[in-house]
């Protein structure tokens, strides 16, 4: 295997950033595995990436379903051998009421994919990771998971009071701390992304960012160099308040 080959897994990568995820790390030469869990619509961004020049392959992978995340990664293993960029950026936003009459289903529902997804696959790649001379781990976060601003009267988004999909991406970030604490003594750095409020199915396209922008935030903190920060949570402008 080539030495030099560079392999990112971007996890819900048939649409929206993650797509546009791959697609840029893609431009840089870099190999990229499109996490989906449809086999229909993995194998359309991939057509649709390939004829864009790029090193594609659709990776059936539901981040809710172990076994697929096991089969990924033997795929991944058996291909590859190592894995030096995994961008957990699959996520879902259910529709909640107030918090008062929200239930406890539909947060279990959200956390299931955005925190718990999140927590399987960089669990089960790893290994894979370890492996890389330069592992990256980017996991997909929101402003609206932020202590700060969600105290803020004054934030943008402060009318997004969605207890679930919040708090998912607060734990999120968490777990981004938790993993760059375990992985300080290593080459691997793992960093949350806020793509900003961008116009994707998620939101009905009523985000003001394009998912093009989106994306680089993410591509920046998947090809930090190795003097590159650990343990973060930015945007595509700097640092953002946890
Ligand atoms: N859009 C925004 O303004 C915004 C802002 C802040 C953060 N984010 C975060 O950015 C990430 C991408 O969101 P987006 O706006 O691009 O949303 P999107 O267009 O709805 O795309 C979400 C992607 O996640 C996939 N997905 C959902 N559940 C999955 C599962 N169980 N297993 C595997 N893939 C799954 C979807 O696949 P299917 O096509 O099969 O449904 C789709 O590929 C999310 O984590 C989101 O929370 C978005």
């Amino acid at each position: 295997m080539n030495g030099t080959l560079k392999v990112a897994l971007v996890t819900g990568a048939n649409k929206g950033i993650g797509y546009e995820i791959a697609k840029q790390l893609g431009e840089k030469g870099i190999t990229v595995l499109i996490g989906a869990r449809d086999a229909a619509r993995g194998q359309e961004a991939e057509r649709s990436l390939k004829d864009q020049g790029i090193e594609a392959r659709f990776v059936r992978l539901d981040v809710t379903d172990q076994p697929s995340i096991d089969e990924a990664y033997h795929y991944i293993a058996d291909k590859f051998g190592k894995l030096d960029i995994l961008v957990n950026n699959a996520g879902i936003f259910l529709e909640e009421p107030l918090p008062s009459r929200n239930d406890v289903g539909t947060m279990q529902q959200v956390f299931d994919t955005n925190l718990f997804g999140v927590f399987r696959v960089t669990k089960a790649m790893l290994p894979l990771i370890r492996l890389s001379e330069q592992g990256r781990i980017v996991n997909a976060s929101s402003s609206l998971g932020s202590l700060t601003l969600m105290g803020d009267p004054n934030f943008e988004l402060a009318p997004f009071l969605v207890l679930g999909y919040n708090t998912s991406k607060t734990a999120v970030n968490a777990l981004t701390r938790f993993f760059a604490n375990e992985l300080m003594d290593t080459p691997i750095k793992v960093n949350a992304a806020d793509p900003g409020y961008c116009a994707t199915e998620m939101n009905g396209f009523t985000g003001y960012r394009a998912p093009q922008q989106g994306a680089r935030a993410a591509v920046w903190l998947a090809t930090l160099p190795a003097d590159g920060p650990t343990g973060g949570f930015y945007n595509e402008e700097g640092p953002l308040p946890w």
